[in-house]
């Protein structure tokens, strides 16, 4: 359950980045999730008075809230760059190594993210993890043909794949694919598990979000807001 202050929390971050990071008529991609919501809105405030600004949305949820708060929704294939995208994660490791896809919108927000000069990530303390995998499952996007095949092959991983549900039904994504979230002991090296997850027939996209961020904006329960910046 997340309290009120980790909302405030989530709120302080995404506004931070938010006002530190989106400039008038840049392109600017909007992320999915409860802390990206609190960016989104503070994105619609700067429409509001006045900024011309074009966004592409990670999602249908995210499109929605956009369009609520007055911002200008532009699809992937009509922009030929993102300058910045404001995203959450649900793990950050020490190197800016991520997890995301608790959401659902993994694949789009990857897309998305490689589209974009600038990834910034925005969370709140809880996210910090010494190890991708320590605290979060690994989602894993199939498509919904011979699942329990892919889910056998992501097994072999050495993980715990469990089918994401939505109530009784099985979660479908906005791409109409279906989630496995695989439950490690440990990720030792999340690139070589990349590779080998990607090489699964039927499997679409991770949640390994691994060189992709550029920064990450964090707030703290102390009421401090601190940076971290990819080292190249
Ligand atoms: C959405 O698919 C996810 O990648 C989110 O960005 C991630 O789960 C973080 O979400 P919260 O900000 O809600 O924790």
């Amino acid at each position: 359950m997340i309290t009120a202050d980790q909302q405030a929390l989530k709120k302080m971050a995404a506004e931070k980045a938010v006002n530190d990071y989106v400039k008038d008529g840049m392109t600017v991609g909007l992320g999915t999730g409860s802390t990206a919501y609190f960016a989104i809105r503070r994105v619609g405030e700067l429409v509001k008075q006045g900024f011309k600004l074009r966004c592409v949305a990670t999602s249908e949820a995210t499109e929605e809230t956009a369009r609520e708060c007055g911002i200008n929704i532009v699809q992937l294939n009509d922009v030929d760059h993102i300058d910045i995208t404001i995203d959450g994660a649900d793990e950050i490791d020490p190197n800016l190594q991520l997890i995301k896809g608790l959401g659902g919108a993994l694949l789009r927000e990857k897309i998305v993210a490689a589209a974009s000069v600038l990834e910034v990530i925005v969370a709140d303390e809880s996210k910090l993890v010494q190890h991708l995998g320590s605290k979060a499952s690994l989602p894993v996007e199939v498509i919904m043909y011979g699942h329990l095949r892919t889910a056998y092959a992501l097994k072999r991983q050495d993980c715990e794949p469990v089918l994401r549900m939505k109530g009784s039904e099985p979660f479908v994504s906005d791409n109409g694919n279906l989630i496995y979230d695989c439950r490690f002991k440990e990720i030792r090296n999340p690139f070589f598990l990349e590779s080998a997850i990607d090489t699964i027939p039927g499997v679409v996209e991770n949640g390994l979000f691994l060189n992709r961020a550029t920064a990450a904006v964090i707030s703290h329960r102390d009421g401090t807001v601190t940076e971290m910046q990819r080292r190249e």
